[in-house]
């Protein structure tokens, strides 16, 4: 689903950028168990910032990174700096419908984005799918207890809307990857509100 325009604010803003470098991309880091992620796939890439994380912080030779969205597409085209061309590819895609082939990728990363699907379940089937054996997947997550209160209709809701599709608790989230072979390995659970972590593919 795409963002509203007070999300899209919040979303491409400075702010976010520099927490997103300076604290989300060091913590995943030491969350993950390979030294090196040659080749990796974003889902939900925004205005790109994620990707030059990936490519700085993982060591990667290659990001495919995506969005349904493409006015943000185009934003991370704009925004792609030089050193970043031939490492980073930016394009138009529905993560609950990814075109990529079975068992292609080391990492997959989600910044923020599955809660905004309108069906989470698919979109983990889709990142479980294009993960290669041993490849990893990392995400950040806000849970049902803080995405719920934005329902539709809800006082929350002008600031942003969460699909219903898009909410889950741990457990579910959990289990969900279990069921399509990924256990989670590493996790920073902050109370009901968000999860950090890294799930690796059996
Ligand atoms: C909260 S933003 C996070 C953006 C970026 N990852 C970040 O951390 O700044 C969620 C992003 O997911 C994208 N998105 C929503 N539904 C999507 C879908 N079905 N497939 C791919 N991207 C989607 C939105 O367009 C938006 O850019």
């Amino acid at each position: 689903m795409k963002l509203n325009l007070v999300e899209k604010f919040i979303t491409n803003n400075p702010i976010r950028a520099f927490g997103q470098r300076y604290i989300e991309g060091p913590m995943l880091r030491k969350m993950g168990s390979l030294k090196k992620y040659p080749l990796c796939l974003e889902i939900g890439c925004g205005r790109g910032i994620g990707a030059e994380i990936i490519v700085e912080q993982f060591g990667t030779d290659r990001v495919i990174a995506t969005d349904i969205d493409p006015e943000q597409i185009e934003r991370a085209k704009r925004g792609l700096k030089t050193e970043f061309k031939d490492r980073i590819e930016f394009k138009v895609s529905d993560a609950m419908a990814l075109d990529e082939s079975d068992e292609t990728f080391d990492a997959v990363f989600s910044f923020g984005v599955i809660h905004h699907m309108e069906d989470w379940g698919k979109t983990i089937k889709e990142i479980a799918r294009v993960l290669k054996h041993g490849g990893e997947f990392f995400f950040e997550e806000p849970l049902r207890g803080f995405t719920g209160i934005f329902t539709k209709g809800s006082l929350f809701s002008v600031i942003a809307t969460h699909p219903e599709g898009g909410m889950f608790s741990f457990e579910e989230f959990r289990d969900e990857l279990k069921d399509n072979k990924v256990d989670i390995i590493n996790l920073k659970h902050f109370r009901k509100i968000c999860i950090f972590g890294v799930g690796r593919k059996r």
